[in-house]
């Protein structure tokens, strides 16, 4: 275990699926021990297939990384599965929040904790339940019935159960109501700041990304095309032009500015 550099560093990887679409092109990024680094870019842009190249899951897809490595902790991670990885403190929740629908929210949390001691889960349990009170008052009930924000925190919770030290998190605002997205960022913020976990964050929702993360990178097509202290791109003009949900006609204002030429008492 090396206890200095980056936790997670991603150099230069491209990622074809079925041997012909390029999906991501020569895309590098780090993540700091201890940091929230937040993956921005639309729909398509290539943030879930980042996510998965990291944890190993693109060849059931017949996606694979052509180029580039991943390194985490130190340790080049291509070839290790899942459940390497998990022995090692990564996590991933999925886009979607994959629970299964017909378990009990324990025992959801439960099959999180597949590679522990019988002592370590009722504690992992205990800690799950400390950051989301509401999985405990639901923890008998099946995780089908409860509401998409609470299929949230139960994903989250199951990838807890393993004691990450860093979790990839992709998409977890996704179609979610805007007070259910602060509850569940504001516990991410609480396990980075008590818990010391690391946190890569996909959101295409990037005003609320970037007001819980540290550092944030913008891809499109597959490639970083800016990158900044999270605070710096939130005050980016061209981000908050096209990424931070201004409505269309201050969009269109902010972009027929740009382009007509400056007034002189301005330069
Ligand atoms: N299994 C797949 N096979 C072929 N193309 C895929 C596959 N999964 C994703 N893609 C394509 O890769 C691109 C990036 O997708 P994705 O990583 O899901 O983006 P994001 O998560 O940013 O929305 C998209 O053009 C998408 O259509
Ligand atoms: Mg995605």
């Amino acid at each position: 275990m090396t206890e200095q550099g980056p936790l997670l560093s991603i150099n230069g990887i491209e990622v074809m699926y079925s041997r012909l679409a390029l999906v991501l092109r020569g895309l590098t990024l780090t993540v700091p021990r201890g940091g929230i680094v937040a993956l921005l870019g639309a729909n398509g842009a290539g943030k879930t297939t980042t996510m998965k190249a990291v944890a190993n899951l693109l060849r059931s897809e017949r996606g694979e990384v052509t180029r580039g490595t991943i390194q985490y902790d130190g340790e080049r991670i291509d070839r290790l599965d899942a459940s390497d990885l998990a022995r090692r403190g990564l996590s991933l929740v999925m886009e979607g929040r994959h629970c299964f629908p017909t378990l009990s929210v324990e025992d959801n949390l439960k099959v999180g904790a597949f590679s522990r001691r019988d002592g370590a889960v009722a504690e992992s349990l205990e800690l799950v339940y400390r950051y989301f009170p509401r999985l405990k008052d639901r923890r008998h009930q099946a995780t089908g019935l409860l509401s998409g924000g609470e299929q949230q925190m139960c994903a989250i919770g199951r990838a807890l159960m393993a004691r990450p030290r860093m979790i990839l998190l992709d998409e977890p605002s996704m179609g979610l109501a805007p007070l259910l997205v602060e509850e569940i960022f504001v516990i991410m913020k609480q396990l980075n700041a008590a818990e010391g976990m690391t946190f890569l964050l996909a959101e295409q929702n990037a005003s609320v990304a970037l007001r819980y993360a540290t550092y944030g990178y913008l891809i499109e097509s597959g490639r970083v095309v800016r990158e900044g202290a999270a605070a710096a791109l939130a005050a980016d003009p061209e981000i908050r032009a096209s990424y931070l949900g201004l409505d269309a006609s201050a969009e269109a204002d902010a972009s027929a500015f740009s382009a007509r030429r400056r007034p002189r008492w301005l330069s």
